[in-house]
C-alpha cells in the first residue's frame, strides 16, 4: 500500500509523529511537505494529497492541518476522494469498513500523538466490508459524475 502524506502548519507536529510511525511500521510512503512549521495554506496541500489518491499514483492519504477540517473540505472537493476526518479510534475503523475512505484527515490541535497514531494504525489495517455500502458509495461517485 503506498501512502501520501501532507499538512499544513497546524498540523505538522503530528505530521512528523506520523511520518515516524509509518517509517517505524515499513510503509511506502511520500511526505508531501511541508518541511518546516511556517505558516502555509491547507488547500494547497489537501489538493495535492487528493489528487495523487484520485490518479491512483497513491492508494491512501494522510492529510494533518490544525483542526483537519479545512484540509478534509480540500481534498473532499476532488473527485473520486472520500476523505474522512476522524479523532476516536471506532471511527477510523467505520470509515474503512462503510464509507472506503481513501483519505484520513486529523487535526494537530485536537488529537495527542499517542490516540493519533492508534487512529492511524486501526485506519490502515480495516478493510472496506463491501456489500450494500458499496451501493451507497456509488451513489457518491454517480452524484460526482453527474455534477463535474
Ligand atoms: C491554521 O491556522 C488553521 O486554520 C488550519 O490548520 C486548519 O485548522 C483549518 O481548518
Amino acid at each position: 500500500m503506498k501512502i501520501a502524506i501532507a499538512s499544513d502548519h497546524g498540523g505538522f507536529e503530528l505530521k512528523q509523529e506520523i511520518v515516524a510511525l509509518l517509517t517505524e511500521l515499513k510503509m511506502d510512503f511520500e511526505d508531501f511537505g511541508p518541511f518546516e512549521a511556517k505558516a502555509v495554506d491547507y488547500p494547497d496541500y489537501g489538493f495535492k494529497v487528493a489528487q495523487e489518491v484520485a490518479s491512483k499514483n497513491f492508494d491512501r492519504g494522510i492529510l494533518i492541518c490544525g483542526t483537519g477540517i479545512g484540509i478534509s473540505i480540500a481534498a473532499n472537493k476532488v473527485q473520486g476522494i472520500r476523505c474522512a476526518l476522524v479523532h476516536d479510534v471506532f471511527s477510523a475503523r467505520a470509515t474503512r469498513e462503510h464509507n472506503d475512505s481513501n483519505i484520513l484527515a486529523m487535526g494537530g490541535r485536537i488529537v495527542g500523538p499517542g490516540l493519533a497514531r492508534m487512529i492511524v494504525e486501526t485506519w490502515l489495517n480495516t478493510d472496506f466490508i463491501g456489500s450494500h455500502h458499496a451501493a451507497r458509495i456509488e451513489k457518491i461517485a454517480q452524484y460526482e459524475k453527474n455534477h463535474a
